[in-house]
């Protein structure tokens, strides 16, 4: 995370420079970057890829991507043109060797114009099957072994299954050392994700109650408005739980369910994310259909529009088996969280887009007020909105003004939008990576702990198609069995809007 202004000269080498995460997200994180003058003076963004492209033209391309997709908008013709000076573009072939030896004079180019050995960060933008050859490459070429200088950041999907995610984990492990490995989750970098740390733990309001005794239970949701869009290519080897569950959601629990770090250093708070991965209770197969529930979302009516099915999106098996929404029920087995369910869930086309962690505490063991009252009171809960609400609300009761003693349910709320712009994840997470800090990146063992959970649901999933696909319409919060899942124990999904969260 970030602790101070960075002045060591830094190349970043994009492998995928020509794709879509590096003119959506990279370069305008980049750039934001160098606006807040959080860049080193001296740096170079090399942008790798297999297209005949000149400088200026690599260049426009990346302007087009600010233009629409950065938080800051179009930027201003000065701004621009110093920081593009700073960009160059290489067609390379990564399955080549030749292209990692130009990658290398070009490196060396720059580090005698400065001066100086300038830190490198390899950020690998591609398809999985390339990563093995991309590293082997780097390897041989022998531009990226220097253990404190070098880093390398790997996209996910980081595997596919526990097994492939070992392998890649090992294929990593042998070009570079694990300290040099940044494996993102975009999550992690969020400003609200990351404000759960400072709500635990720079707080002795909260800690206190955060246990068995007084929570009843926790929910994380991810609902997205969005469809599988232009990526069914991919989307049909993964789905929700892969996709979603696997990293994002399992990650935010964890910084929910975590025990207090001692220290704010890396290896402290990834130890602590990694005890609750091993906490978390191991189902058998069987009990597959009591913990998990899956969905794929059929044509609907979205925000007043018709749009298609699943199974209708390009790129889609117009009989997949593929699930566009998931919901899991975990329970941790210790001391804090013994007996309290945490309920993850997330899915594509959903009504409303919007992420938010529901923690429910215990109703009041007695009530003092006339039962006319009482009978509506509704337990505290803190909801914590992590987009696009950014924002902290903790419900209690209140009085209603007036003669009568009636009750009613209050909020006190913490509001991100009032204060400055926030950093976009990638912003964050990439300054970290330049400065060396791995805290919100994943180490190779929370990866594999991940795969080592959804295990069974996957198996499971895949080995029994559903027969009830598509269960349930676009614009809507799910499928049935989803809300069987929780009235099971009695409880409801929380949110209903993201915007106005009152139920
Ligand atoms: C990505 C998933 O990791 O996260 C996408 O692959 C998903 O399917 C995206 O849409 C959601 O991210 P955000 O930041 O838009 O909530």
């Amino acid at each position: 995370m970030i602790t101070g202004k960075n002045a060591s000269p830094v190349v970043i080498v994009i492998f995928g420079g020509t794709g879509d995460l590096t003119k959506r997200k990279l370069i305008p994180a980049f750039f934001n970057l160098f606006l807040e003058g959080w860049l080193p003076e001296k740096f170079q963004i090399i942008g790798l890829g297999r297209t005949e492209l000149n400088e200026a033209d690599y260049r426009d391309r990346l302007h087009e991507g600010l233009v629409e997709f950065s938080r800051t908008g179009k930027p201003a013709d000065d701004k621009w043109n110093a920081f593009n000076s700073s960009i160059t573009y290489l067609k390379s072939d990564i399955n080549n060797e030749a292209s990692y030896t130009e990658l290398a004079n070009k490196l060396d180019t720059f580090d005698k114009s400065i001066g100086v050995r300038a830190n490198r960060i390899f950020y690998l933008s591609v398809a999985p099957q390339f990563i093995e050859s991309t590293t082997v490459n780097l390897s041989k070429a022998g531009v990226a072994n220097n253990i404190e200088q070098d880093r390398i950041v790997v996209e996910k999907p980081f595997g596919h299954d526990l097994e492939t995610a070992k392998e890649l984990n090992k294929l990593l492990t042998r070009t570079f050392n694990e300290s040099q490995i940044y494996r993102i989750d975009h999550y992690l970098g969020k400003e609200t994700v990351q404000n759960i740390l400072a709500f635990r733990f720079a707080n002795a309001l909260f800690e206190p109650l955060w246990n068995r005794n007084y929570i009843d239970f926790v929910q994380i949701t991810v609902a997205e408005e969005v469809g599988v869009e232009d990526r069914g290519g991919y989307y049909e080897g993964a789905g929700a739980l892969r996709d979603m569950i696997q990293n994002h959601l399992l990650q935010i629990m964890c910084m929910i369910a975590m025990e207090p770090p001692i220290s704010f250093e890396a290896e402290e708070i990834r130890n602590r994310k990694v005890d609750v991965l091993h906490a978390i209770r191991k189902f058998n197969y069987e009990d597959v259909t009591k913990v998990a529930v899956r969905g794929q979302y059929g044509p609907g009516w979205l925000q007043g529009k018709k749009v298609p099915g699943y199974r209708e999106e390009q790129g889609v098996d117009p009989h997949s088996n593929t699930e566009t929404y998931a919901a899991v029920k975990f329970y941790l087995d210790n001391w804090r969280w013994q007996g309290v369910p945490f309920y993850l869930r997330t899915g594509k086309r959903m009504q409303e887009k919007g992420s938010s962690i529901t923690v429910q505490f215990r109703p009041v063991p007695h009530s003092t007020f006339p039962s006319v009252y009482s009978d509506t009171l509704s337990p505290n809960r803190l909801t914590i909105n992590i987009q696009p609400a950014m924002d902290i609300r903790l419900r209690f009761t209140a009085k209603r003004p007036g003669l009568e003693m009636a009750l009613n349910p209050a909020e006190m709320v913490f509001d991100y939008s009032c204060s400055t712009q926030a950093p976009e994840a990638y912003e964050t997470l990439l300054l970290d990576a330049m400065q060396g800090d791995a805290t919100l990146f994943m180490r190779s063992d929370q990866v594999e702990l991940a795969w080592e959970v959804i295990k069974p649901i996957l198996e499971t999933w895949q080995s029994r198609p559903s027969i009830e696909f598509a269960n349930y319409a676009a614009g809507m919060w799910g499928p049935e069995n989803a809300e069987a899942l929780i009235a099971r124990d009695g409880h409801t999904w929380a949110v209903t809007s993201f915007h106005n969260n009152h139920n």
